[in-house]
């Protein structure tokens, strides 16, 4: 069997948290792993080296651009499944798999779809407004914001990306658009400046509102609210899933579900159980939550907003 990964990096992506990630993971040599977020490989990478032969990966990526690289890793023990997280449970059944004895979850975007223009993430460079991690699938920001409504998308920017400027960025997008199309980050970045005068030292006019648009476009809560109730299915006893967030809205879904299923479930009241047919929590939590050390934040500035945390599915 061929386990040797010959690893190309394109594009880099500096992973976060990683040696605390596989250290979390708490890796059976013949186990089988789940890297929900491929990104370019750093964590799937860690992973494999220690696997066992007999060992199993698979990583999803709904980027085609990951779906290429993970292609060329040279690694039978590697399965690439092009597709959202949110599926897991199903893909993972079509692959003959019901339970795995881990799974990682490195959420948001990836460098690379940052800094390549023509994926319009960012407004430090001019792209097309597109923003979907998967370019095949789904409406791009572009056309998302030439129909909707003035109040589904003030909401969005307040709501997704904590903005104290939504409505006035939403209407003056609405206005903007009657004038001449929005179709590049440059445009909508522009005009967001012009609204937004003043802001917190060292952030961008933009940030806000970029990434309340990304985090609608690719339904990323959602993703997670998805995903996370199947971990629970998914999970032999003393398996993990760690999960590594970029920003508190993330952060917060999986606190809430780890504290959810952590505590015992509630019994309504009058009802009396014996101690020993008590229904036991699901899951326990391992450690409180990881940010990067100082090091690696002055090393990877993309770290500073990362925050990781760590259950393991108890005895079903
Ligand atoms: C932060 S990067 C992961 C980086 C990776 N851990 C590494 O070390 O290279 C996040 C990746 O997850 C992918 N992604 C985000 N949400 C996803 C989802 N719901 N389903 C599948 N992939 C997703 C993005 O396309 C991106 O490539």
């Amino acid at each position: 069997m061929k386990t040797n990964t010959t690893i190309t990096h394109p594009s880099r992506h500096v992973s976060v948290l990683l040696s605390e990630a596989i250290e979390a993971l708490h890796i059976v040599p013949d186990g089988i792993y789940v890297d929900g977020t491929f990104g370019r490989g750093g964590h799937s990478e860690a992973i494999l080296k220690q696997l066992s032969p007999h060992g199993r990966l698979i990583a999803f990526d709904r980027d085609p651009a990951a779906s290429v690289i993970a292609r060329q890793w040279q690694d039978q023990r590697l399965q690439f499944v092009h597709g959202c997280f949110s599926e897991m449970n199903e893909r993972l059944l079509g692959l003959g798999v019901q339970q795995v004895d881990g799974i990682l979850l490195d959420l948001g975007v990836s460098s690379p779809q940052l800094d390549e223009p023509e994926r319009g993430f960012s407004f430090r460079f001019n792209g097309p407004l597109d923003m979907r991690m998967n370019p095949e699938a789904g409406m791009s920001a572009k056309e998302w914001l030439s129909q909707v409504g003035v109040l589904d998308l003030t909401r969005v920017i307040r709501d997704y990306g904590e903005e104290r400027f939504a409505k006035q960025i939403a209407l003056a997008i609405v206005n903007q658009r009657n004038i001449t199309p929005i179709e590049t980050t440059q445009q909508l970045s522009d005009l967001i400046a012009s609204i937004v005068k003043k802001r917190e030292p060292g952030l961008n006019p933009a940030t806000r509102t970029f990434q309340a648009i990304r985090i609608f476009i690719n339904k990323e809560l959602e993703e997670i609210e998805k995903v996370l109730p199947q971990t629970l299915s998914l999970l032999k006893e003393s398996g993990r899933v760690v999960v590594i967030s970029f920003h508190s809205l993330e952060d917060r879904l999986v606190k809430q579900f780890f504290k959810r299923h952590s505590s015992p479930p509630e019994i309504p009241r009058g009802i009396a159980i014996a101690e020993a047919q008590r229904p036991q929590p699901k899951l326990r939590l391992i450690g409180k939550a990881i940010k990067a050390s100082s090091e690696e934040q002055q090393a990877n500035p993309r770290s500073r907003s990362a925050m990781m945390r760590v259950a393991e599915r108890c005895a079903a």
